[in-house]
């Protein structure tokens, strides 16, 4: 499953973000179609795990701006991703770990897109940042 317009949040550079992601998992998905796949495939779970560490950032730091109340058990959604990733990853040295991997993060990614990011959207259109005058 790729993108579609069905996971757009309305928050532009979050919207921008996630497709990137969808572009680097397609880019993943090619690499376990390649002649060399476990260099590839690492090499591709190498550019993921960075992109995903800055979206992530950028998701938290727009959380906490906007005070959302779930914002602890989101981060733990999203460190627990990052867990599941780095593990993949170290494997991926010497494992052919394609199959793992396409599971973790196309499953993932796309729930965790369609649902938990779409539930702090609300928030973060009606509440006023945290800090600024009442
Ligand atoms: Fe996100
Ligand atoms: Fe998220």
């Amino acid at each position: 499953m790729g993108w579609t317009d069905a996971l757009l949040t309305g928050i532009k550079e979050i919207d921008d973000q996630h497709k990137v992601l969808f572009d680097v998992i397609a880019r993943l998905e090619l690499s376990v179609t390649e002649e060399d796949k476990w260099s590839a495939v690492h090499f591709a779970l190498v550019e993921l795990t960075s992109y995903v560490t800055i979206h992530f950032a950028v998701e938290e730091a727009l959380m906490r701006l906007h005070d959302y109340p779930d914002l602890d058990a989101h981060i733990g959604s999203h460190r627990a991703f990052s867990a599941a990733l780095a593990d993949i990853k170290k494997h991926s040295i010497r494992e052919d770990v394609s199959e793992a991997m396409t599971t973790l993060v196309k499953g993932w990614l796309v729930q965790h897109i369609g649902k938990e990011d779409q539930a702090y959207v609300p928030h973060l259109r009606s509440a006023p940042l945290a800090g600024s005058a009442a």
